[in-house]
């Protein structure tokens, strides 16, 4: 279908300002030797980094995108930083439902659902998160839990040029364990067809559906050559030049 890749880096809570504008340095300078048009590279450092990131990305092929947002314009909400807020820095992404965010800070689908809208309203482009824990993968239960939260996280108005799936497995990030390809595969398609049922099936077709979790230079070309998947959200791995650009190369697309 054409689908654009899409190589992102969720630099997590990690980075000072010194290191963080180095690595967007170096990520810039790699991605000017890449970047074939079929592939996209968007790095979301912590919103402390911002505007010192998106000055050394100039004049790079390399979006920037933030971790979360809340789903109000401004007002009386301490701590959180808005979709409108997030533009001015100068952001085309945000993450949103992030299994962190999920177990960390409470955070439900239906949240997740009203601040990809918010986000989207400003013309900021979501990538939202989904995906089961170890338990609920042992009971059998991945694909229920998964497009339940595709069902009740992503907008009724979202298109596959606004909104960008990442199928994380809870129990497979930050720990260098990966689900089988068949296994990543069939929670891929299964994304799709949920989404095919709730947007339609053209935006469903062009939607793309990034796998995260444990992503690694050695491992992502098995990833990245499965027919629905169409990136790799990047979390240890993004934070170094290396591995981060190792990955895109690897996967043979960028
Ligand atoms: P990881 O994180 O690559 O360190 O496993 C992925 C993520 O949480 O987005």
């Amino acid at each position: 279908m054409g689908r654009k890749i899409l190589i992102a880096g969720n630099w997590k809570m990690n980075g000072l300002l010194a290191d963080g504008t180095n690595l967007a340095k170096g990520v810039a300078e790699a991605a000017k030797k890449l970047g074939k048009p079929q592939c996209e590279f968007l790095v979301c450092p912590p919103f402390t980094l911002l505007t010192s990131v998106k000055k050394a990305l100039r004049g790079a092929k390399v979006a920037l995108g933030a971790q979360d947002c809340h789903f109000a314009e401004k007002g009386a909400h301490t701590g959180d930083i808005s979709p409108v807020m997030l533009k001015d820095c100068g952001c085309q992404y945000v993450i949103l439902g992030h299994s962190e965010r999920r177990a960390n800070h409470g955070e439900s689908s239906e949240l997740v659902n009203v601040k990809a809208q918010a986000a989207h309203a400003q013309g900021l482009k979501t990538i939202i998160c989904v995906g089961e824990t170890l338990a609920e993968r042992d009971e059998g239960r991945a694909l229920e839990v998964c497009t339940t939260q595709i069902l009740d996280s992503v907008p009724e108005s979202s298109t596959w040029q606004d909104t960008v799936i990442a199928y994380e497995p809870v129990w497979a990030i930050g720990t260098g364990k990966i689900p089988t390809t068949a296994d990543v595969e069939e929670v891929h398609k299964a994304i799709r067809k949920t989404l095919a049922k709730k947007l339609g099936k053209s935006n469903a077709n062009r939607m793309r559906i990034l796998y995260g979790g444990s992503v690694k230079p050695n491992n992502a070309k098995e990833l990245l050559s499965l027919e629905d998947v169409d990136g790799a959200l990047i979390g240890g791995a993004s934070l170094k030049v290396e591995d981060f650009l190792g990955i895109a190369q690897n996967a043979g697309v960028c």
